[in-house]
């Protein structure tokens, strides 16, 4: 009795632990990356990363001529755009109109701006539009993540 109560247990063991064994790589899968966001947003974690690396090339490609990130060329450096209020980086000559304008950098003003940026805030002095959707989501997503470092106040 006892002896027969042994092996079925020590079966009923090699069972749970042969059963245990096919489950753990749907277990670790099933562990979603913690989302940092404070708010919720409407796009997905992989969307917003395709947009931020589609954005590096067009940043390179479409504001580079004018634009760095870290550095005043003929337009204004970029780091920690997003949120700041337009026409605030020192050291930069902006037009009266842009410096004047009082509106804060973000995602709606950001699309308006390179929409058309004469249309947005007449008398500025940035020649360039982009005029693909799909192109400033990508581009706002990157400058969303150009935020200021302690060297930067
Ligand atoms: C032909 C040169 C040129 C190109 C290309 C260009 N910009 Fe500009 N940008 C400027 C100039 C000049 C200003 C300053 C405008 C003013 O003072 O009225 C400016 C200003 C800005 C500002 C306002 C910044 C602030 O500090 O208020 C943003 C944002 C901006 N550009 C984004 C972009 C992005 C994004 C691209 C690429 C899609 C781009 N620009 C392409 C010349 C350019």
């Amino acid at each position: 009795m006892i002896a027969r109560t042994s092996l079925v247990l020590f079966v009923a063991t090699m069972t749970a632990c042969s059963a245990a064994e096919d489950q753990p790589a749907p277990h670790m899968q099933q562990a979603s990356p913690v989302n940092t966001e404070p708010s919720p947003t409407t796009q997905n974690t992989d969307t917003l990363t395709e947009d931020i690396r589609a954005g590096e090339k067009l940043y390179a490609s479409r504001c580079g001529a004018c634009h760095s990130v870290d550095a005043n060329r003929i337009g204004p450096m970029h780091r920690g755009v997003y949120g700041r209020i337009a026409g605030s980086v020192a050291e930069y000559n902006y037009s009266d109109a842009l410096a004047q304008s009082n509106i804060v950098w973000n995602e709606q003003t950001l699309d308006q701006w390179l929409t058309n940026p004469q249309d947005f805030i007449p008398g500025q002095k940035m020649g360039y539009r982009l005029t693909k959707e799909t192109d400033r989501r990508a581009i706002i997503a990157l400058l969303k993540t150009l935020t200021p470092t302690d060297a930067t106040p």
